[in-house]
């Protein structure tokens, strides 16, 4: 957006473009709601004259497009611009699968003779493509793979692992969760731990994102969400993984429109499906680095909130060795040292501290000329040392600010379970048998995951 002055003209030409805008969207939406309502090919007429006034309004706010605008309008004005570019597109594409439908072709007739089931079944097919496409196969993240995150990790092994072992005992007071809500400063591992539990639990496992469920319709997102639980529910055992989960179902506000207030409402509306079933295996897995925004009636529906939170100590000394490790660069530390580093970088993330290994790999590069690293070979270079790292730490900082700290530690103070895992052991995959003990729990379980058993023992903590 220019930066140049804004004049009486810019002025009113961003008045017309908003009400353009406000006006296309109203159209649209009622064009839609006919479209999906009825299937008769008096309405379809109907919902054509509808999309079609749609796009010339937003055709006409596109023309009225200001040179420059007020101070903090660029943002809002750059993303109208884009949502009107792809309500055209979709409003185009629906208009062009209506008409050929409402108006077919002689040799086609015989095609369409079953439209008014194929109408349906055409747009139902579209979605339902859209929701099989959010299938994950399979990731190569491993529980074991994430540092830390002991308590996350015992959750998820509780809600979503044991009961695909033995389901039978997972019943009643014992069912799992159908909501936890995954949540904390980022670059944490929220979603490596998903992309982990994918691929442990051998769920169908979809990976939502409010892009797919907005997708690029006005009012298409309730059809999506719909589609979303349908497909899930008869593909379970399942998990519907939405990653930055306030992004579209964060807290209704005045500004709200009535697209995304019905996405919402469906979400409650199915999620409340599943939850009911005793039968039914969805799972939702929310993942956010800003839950003091949800919704809550949406916070309710994640009864199981876990706090990820930056890595400590000694998380972060295991968090450098790896990162060395996996890279396979050298590192010539003493024990010492690496404490010093992890004291050094408390309020690092996770992602921050793969950035400060990065950027102490490039110290013995720095060093040499040219020519020097035309002809090196990684075996005669130098190892990184306790320099390196601090040099780096001048320039990696940590990307997470005190104030959003300090906001999430509150919201996990009032509404996360706390839950101390105060013997981890239960994580190692071998055959060996692990054992969990909770901190207010007076119930332990003994798994052999080598016979795939399970058996609850009542431990009475004194
Ligand atoms: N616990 C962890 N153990 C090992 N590596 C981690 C861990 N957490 C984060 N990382 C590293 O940081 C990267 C980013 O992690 P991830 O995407 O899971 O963070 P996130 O919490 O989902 O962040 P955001 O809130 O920004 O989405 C990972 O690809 C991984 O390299
Ligand atoms: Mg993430």
């Amino acid at each position: 957006m220019s930066m140049s002055v804004v004049t009486d003209y810019d002025r009113k030409r961003l008045k017309m473009f908003n009400n353009a805008y406000e006006e296309g969207v109203r159209i649209l939406s009622q064009a839609l709601d006919l479209d999906e309502k009825f299937s008769t090919p008096d309405k379809k007429k109907d919902a054509l004259k509808l999309y079609n006034k749609a796009i010339e309004e937003f055709q006409k706010g596109l023309r009225c497009v200001p040179k420059a605008v007020p101070v903090g309008h660029g943002q809002e004005l750059e993303k109208k611009v884009a949502a009107m570019r792809t309500h055209i597109s979709g409003a185009q594409d629906r208009y062009r699968v209506i008409y050929n439908l409402v108006y077919p072709r002689q040799e086609t007739s015989t095609t369409t003779s079953a439209k008014k089931t194929g109408l349906a079944a055409l747009w139902a097919s579209q979605a339902e493509q859209e929701i099989l496409g959010c299938i994950v196969d399979s990731t190569s993240v491993n529980l074991s793979d994430i540092v830390g995150n002991d308590a996350a990790k015992q959750a998820l092994d509780e809600s979503v692992i044991l009961p695909a072992l033995n389901p039978s005992l997972f019943t009643g007071l014992r069912a799992p969760v159908k909501g936890i809500l995954l949540f904390g400063p980022p670059g944490n591992g929220k979603t490596m731990l998903a992309k982990a539990v994918a691929n442990e639990a051998h769920c169908t496992f979809f990976n939502i994102s409010a892009a797919t469920i907005m997708s690029k319709w006005v009012g298409e997102g309730e059809k999506m969400m719909r589609e979303l639980f349908k497909t899930a529910t008869s593909k379970q055992p399942s998990i519907i993984f939405i990653d930055e989960v306030d992004s579209m179902l964060c807290s209704r506000g005045e500004d709200e429109n009535g697209a995304s207030r019905r996405v919402k409402t469906e979400f409650l509306l199915q999620f409340d499906g599943v939850s009911s079933n005793p039968d039914d295996r969805v799972l939702v897995l929310g993942a956010t680095n800003r839950p003091f925004d949800l919704d809550d009636g949406v916070l309710r529906r994640f009864p199981r909130r876990i706090f990820i939170d930056l890595p400590s100590a000694k998380a972060r000394e295991k968090a450098i060795i790896k990162n060395f490790e996996l890279s396979k660069t050298n590192l010539r530390l003493s024990s010492s040292q690496l404490q010093m580093i992890a004291d050094k970088t408390n309020g690092y993330s996770f992602s921050d501290l793969t950035a400060l290994c990065k950027e102490a790999a490039m110290g013995p590069i720095r060093g040499l000329s040219r020519t020097q690293v035309q002809r090196a070979s990684e075996k005669n270079i130098r190892p990184i040392q306790y320099e390196d790292l601090v040099k780096a730490m001048e320039v990696v900082k940590p990307s997470s600010s005190q104030a959003n700290q300090q906001k999430l530690l509150d919201f996990a103070r009032d509404f996360a379970q706390r839950r101390k895992v105060l013997n981890s052991n239960w994580l190692s995959r071998g055959p060996s048998i692990g054992r969990v003990v909770f901190a207010e729990c007076v119930q332990c379980l003994f798994i052999d995951k080598r016979k795939s058993t399970i058996t609850p023992v009542v431990l009475w903590l004194s």
